[in-house]
């Protein structure tokens, strides 16, 4: 193959995805990166600063001063760092600031592996247009907001599947409208719809369509 290659899969919050992309990143030895933590760590530097995560240029600050370690070990995967994440994401000052992150993390994967895989809503679109294969992962809202209110509900009692399903609707509206980096499937990534499939059945699925990429590639 003749670069780095790179799987890239994107879609909705609790599509499956990041299961899915920790799964491939193991089975085929690629590092592997959760760019949503990126901008979950913007919105959690913001909100520990007492910032407003709409405010721009305190925004765009935080993601220009991000690091993974800033953020190592702290919770950032609440209902209230989502919510704001998704809100700086819409913001083009901070995209900017973290786009050549995520593009040297896959042309130079870390730790000498072999590829990369990265997940998130632009992976195959802005960050890795040519990207070796790519996903748009799917589900239906309803099983979205069971998954994500299994994950929530033992660090929040008292926490709906209705509020769940709310805040999905309401974060996917804004990721999929928003003008910068809107989240929408490439032309030529591969649906992928995991409402009726197992996390195996996704991942033996999304196997399959590897393998023949690699199989092309090498020929
Ligand atoms: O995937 P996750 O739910 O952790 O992402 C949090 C938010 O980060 C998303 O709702 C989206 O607004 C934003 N995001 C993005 N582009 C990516 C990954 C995540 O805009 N590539």
């Amino acid at each position: 193959m003749p670069k780095t290659p790179v799987i890239a899969l994107d879609g909705p919050a609790a599509s499956g995805k990041g299961t899915l992309a920790q799964k491939l990143a193991a089975h085929y030895g690629f590092a592997y990166l959760d760019t949503g933590s990126l901008y979950r760590g913007v919105a959690y530097l913001l909100l520990r600063e007492g910032e407003d995560p709409r405010d721009e240029a305190a925004a765009e600050a935080a993601a220009r001063r991000f690091s993974l370690a800033a953020v190592e070990g702290a919770d950032i995967r609440t209902r209230e760092i989502g919510a704001a994440a998704s809100v700086v994401a819409a913001q083009p000052g901070v995209r900017k600031a973290l786009l050549d992150f995520q593009r040297e993390f896959a042309r130079h994967p870390p730790g000498d592996a072999k590829g990369a895989v990265l997940d998130g809503r632009d992976t195959g679109t802005v960050v890795c247009p040519d990207a070796t294969v790519k996903f748009f992962v799917i589900a239906s809202p309803k099983i979205r907001a069971e998954r994500r209110f299994l994950e929530l509900k033992a660090a929040k009692p008292g926490l709906t599947e209705a509020e769940v399903l709310a805040d999905l609707e309401e974060r996917d509206a804004r990721d999929a409208a928003r003008a910068d980096a809107p989240m929408v499937k490439a032309d030529d990534a591969e649906l992928l719809d995991t409402t009726h499939l197992t996390i195996e059945a996704a991942f033996a699925a999304a196997r399959r369509v590897i393998d023949g990429v690699f199989r092309r590639c090498e020929d």
